[in-house]
């Protein structure tokens, strides 16, 4: 995702319809405390949530939805956990690929994939390859993706360039370092969601989300639907994006 900012254009709505939403899709596991499940079922729940989510967007006219799946964080998690959230995701790859393709979403993956287990990491190609050429929506899956990591791996690729001495240090500007992110085509989000009432960014996105609006949802991640999504949407659409100038009223 680039650092690109779009200027604030006076009398424009562009703030009315996001054109890349990220979700951090939170509460899968109060959500099954709640219930007296275990945390499993929550995950499960989860996937049936992106699902519905997904469905949404397109219908939403949503271009970009970022999901963040499995933080570099995560492996924090007991053995077991990290288990089920992997097999989820096999589980999501083979039964929903197929849908995913003929409904016309891009899959991209952003994260680390060196360490993965390589049935894992095929999957992730698999979906990348197969849905490359694919347009109406493109479903940007954060998969062991940590922000301070992907900014570092950045860092270090333009390091080996200088050290080559094949880039003279003068010409890195954030706008060269946007670029060298994991996603550098994929404009920043404008709309960030986070689900289960938490308000915080938890590594995900830091560099996009510069000037993105931020709305926390007090459900959880299992509930969520397109009514919550629509929400959201209404919420971000009363926001004035200003990217650092002056409101359209001061400013003209
Ligand atoms: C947060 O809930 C959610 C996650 C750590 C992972 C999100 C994963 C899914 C929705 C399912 C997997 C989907 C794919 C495509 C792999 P939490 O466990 O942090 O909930 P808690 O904060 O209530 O414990």
């Amino acid at each position: 995702m680039s650092n690109a900012v779009a200027p604030a254009i006076e009398g424009s709505d562009q703030a009315d319809a996001p054109l890349h939403v990220a979700i951090i899709m939170d509460g899968n596991g109060r959500w099954a405390a709640a219930r007296g499940l275990p945390r499993a079922e929550g995950h499960r729940r989860g996937v049936e949530a992106l699902r519905r989510v997904v469905r949404a967007a397109g219908e939403l006219n949503i271009l970009y939805l970022t999901i963040f799946s499995f933080s570099s964080e995560n492996w924090s998690r007991p053995p077991s956990e990290i288990s089920d959230l992997f097999g989820l995701l096999r589980r999501f790859v083979r039964n929903d690929l197929a849908t995913l393709h003929r409904d016309g979403v891009r899959v991209r993956v952003i994260g680390e994939r060196d360490g993965l287990e390589p049935d894992i990491s095929a999957l992730l190609t698999e979906a990348e390859e197969l849905t490359k050429n694919n347009n109406r929506l493109n479903l940007v899956v954060a998969f062991n993706y940590g922000s301070r990591q992907e900014i570092a791996k950045a860092a270090r690729r333009l390091a080996r360039e200088v050290a080559e001495g094949k880039r003279d240090p003068a010409t890195i500007d954030a706008d060269t370092l946007g670029r060298y992110l994991d996603a550098p085509d994929i404009p920043d989000p404008d709309l960030i969601i986070r689900t289960s009432g938490e308000q915080r960014l938890s590594n995900f996105l830091m560099w996009q989300a510069a000037y993105s609006e931020f709305v926390f949802v007090p459900i959880h991640w299992p509930d969520f639907d397109r009514t919550a999504l629509e929400g959201a949407i209404a919420e971000y659409a009363r926001r004035e994006r200003r990217f650092g100038g002056l409101a359209a009223k001061a400013g003209s």
